[in-house]
């Protein structure tokens, strides 16, 4: 994964492609004047498309025509083929589509070589298709308040609009920068591979073009769900018909001697990436405590840098407990492979000066310290409001709260899950983001419930891996394939039946599993 230069390959598609060797949901990848396209058949309609992802440049001739759309074989984006709409995140772009012209007398049935004659030309690229405007909507009077900056309330706030809905809306975010892609955080951006401008999802003029009024530094401090407004610390209320709570999780703080010096950092908005890669600029040596993702990832990040890192953790396999142990151990090599040294099975007790001073008695030298032990919702307004709070706020299916009007979304939201009939609550970018639009329908009274499975990726070094489905407690791991060789899916299963699967450059059977999932969740939803 990462990002990619599109290039011209397979054939020039303006010069025509014969239709009798166009099979139905394969795809053609080729060019026009040296722009990559797709070309897609689906039963008797032929369109064309931009081949590269908005996200961040997959090629989508590498991903699945699931009806008439494209999903994205890196982050799983959809992508409509009859408009070129991003219909689910992380995508938040449309592509391009363009037009297709048959030969004169074409026929296009049935399957190919039979009934399918002629050649499809792919000529212009089309404008982009008009949504309906929202500055003449009837909701003008209404306001939508968004508790929320990150990524399930800058999704929210962007349906609204796509979603023609024409009152005033409101994004009120704590961060002091505009809302960020936050997994870029710890990856491309910190490790020096990405630029700080590929940090912001939206730019300052986007929120103003689509009259969304971002206020960030606003910290809201208390909800009154009875007059409907929320307040802010320095007293402004802002009155809502209708109100998301986004507020993401916050890192769980260390609590030991030395925890607040100068050079000892966390990691959850872009400021602490700032702070992190201005530092790194004069580190020599790094001590990251916590070895679950955010840690390993900074790990790989810093080693990019060349500065040495050790590792603390009380576990004795890193991220056993998400992903296995042959994951984990996969993992711990990758990172010793790389120059990182584990201290695992016990944790710091004290930071002084430029040594930290582990519990097994060990010393080692750091003049930067990054913690990543976890984080933890944040729940606190949303608790003082008197909403139903269970290790997350709860929301029904279609993301309200136990208060009608209020919504919750990301990694607050603790929802039930139609697969295994849990609630659960998860902290991966793309279910934010999912959530996010389906509680902006939801405000909008469409009654949309949400199916999403979920979906992570962590990337380390030249690895990568996707997570699909949610396995909190499994009894089996099953791998097919092989770690060492970077080629394999390893299923997690409970009482035999596989709840999650992790793939590793294997992104179609990311795919297909997820779409098997999704299919086997909207049963139940119809059920
Ligand atoms: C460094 C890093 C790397 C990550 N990498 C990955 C990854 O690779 N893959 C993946 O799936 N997930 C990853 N995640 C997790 C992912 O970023 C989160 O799950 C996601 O951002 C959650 O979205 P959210 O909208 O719920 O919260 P956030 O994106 O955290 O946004 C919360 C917003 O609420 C605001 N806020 C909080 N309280 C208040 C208040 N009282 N008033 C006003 N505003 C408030 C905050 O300022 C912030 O703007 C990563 C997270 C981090 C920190
Ligand atoms: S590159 Fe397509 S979803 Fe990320």
């Amino acid at each position: 994964m990462g990002t990619e230069e599109p290039k011209s390959t397979g054939p020039d598609l303006a010069q025509g492609v014969a239709l009798a060797t166009l099979t139905d949901g394969i795809m053609i990848l080729g060019h026009v004047r040296g722009e990559p396209v797709l070309l897609v058949r689906r039963g008797e309609d032929l369109f064309a498309i931009d081949a590269t992802c908005t996200h961040y440049g997959a090629l989508l001739a590498d991903g699945l025509v699931v009806d008439d759309t494209v999903c994205c074989p890196w982050h799983h984006a959809r992508f409509s083929l009859r408009t070129g709409e991003a219909l689910t995140a992380p995508a938040l772009n449309p592509v391009s589509c363009w037009r297709v012209e048959r030969s004169p007398g074409s026929a296009l049935e049935g399957t190919p070589g039979q009934h399918c004659t002629g050649v499809a030309y792919v000529r212009e690229k089309l404008p982009q298709v008009d949504r309906p405007s929202w500055s003449c909507g009837a909701d003008k009077e209404r306001t939508i308040v968004i508790v929320g900056g990150g990524a399930a309330g800058n999704a929210a706030a962007e349906i609204l609009r796509r979603e023609a809905y024409s009152g005033r809306i409101t994004l009120l975010s704590a961060d002091d920068s505009l809302p960020c892609d936050r997994p870029n955080l710890s990856k491309a951006y910190l490790a020096g591979a990405a630029s700080e401008e590929s940090n912001i999802l939206r730019s300052a003029e986007f929120y103003r073009d689509h009259e969304i009024d971002l206020q960030l530094r606003a910290n809201v401090v208390a909800i009154d769900a009875g007059r409907g407004y929320v307040e802010l610390q320095d007293g402004t209320r802002h009155a809502y018909g209708a109100l998301l709570l986004a507020t993401g999780a916050a890192p769980v703080k260390l609590g030991i001697p030395g925890a607040d010096l100068p050079h000892v950092h966390y990691l959850r908005t872009l400021a602490d990436s700032r702070a992190l890669v201005s530092k790194a600029a004069t580190a020599r040596r790094a001590v990251v405590i916590g070895a679950s993702f955010i840690g390993l990832e900074v790990a790989a990040s810093l080693r990019a840098r060349n500065i040495e890192v050790d590792i603390v953790g009380p576990e004795t396999v890193p991220m056993e407990k998400i992903l296995g142990a042959d994951v984990g151990k996969f993992l711990r090599k990758l990172h010793e492979e790389h120059g990182v040294k584990f201290h695992l099975g016990t944790t710091a007790s004290s930071i002084d000066g430029h040594i930290v001073t582990l519990k097994n008695g060990e010393t080692l030298a750091a003049d930067l310290v990054v913690v990543g032990i976890g984080v933890r919702p944040a729940t606190s307004l949303a608790e003082r409001a008197g909403l139903a709070i269970d290790r997350g706020v709860t929301v029904n299916e279609y993301l309200e709260t136990s208060v009608p009007g209020i919504f919750a979304a990301g990694d607050i939201a603790r929802w039930p899950d139609r697969l295994t009939g849990d609630r659960i609550r998860v902290e991966h970018f793309v279910v934010a983001e999912r959530q996010g639009q389906t509680a902006a329908r939801n405000m909008l009274g469409q009654r949309e419930v949400f199916a999403a499975v979920p979906f992570f990726w962590t990337e380390q070094y030249d690895f990568s891996l996707a997570y699909v489905g949610h396995a909190e407690h499994w009894d089996k791991t099953d791998i097919e394939g092989s770690l060492d060789e970077r080629d394999c899916t390893i299923s997690y299963l409970h009482h035999g039946r596989r709840l999650a699967a992790a793939f590793v450059h294997r992104d179609l059977e990311g795919l297909r599993t997820e779409i098997e999932l999704a299919k086997a969740m909207m049963a139940h939803v119809n059920d």
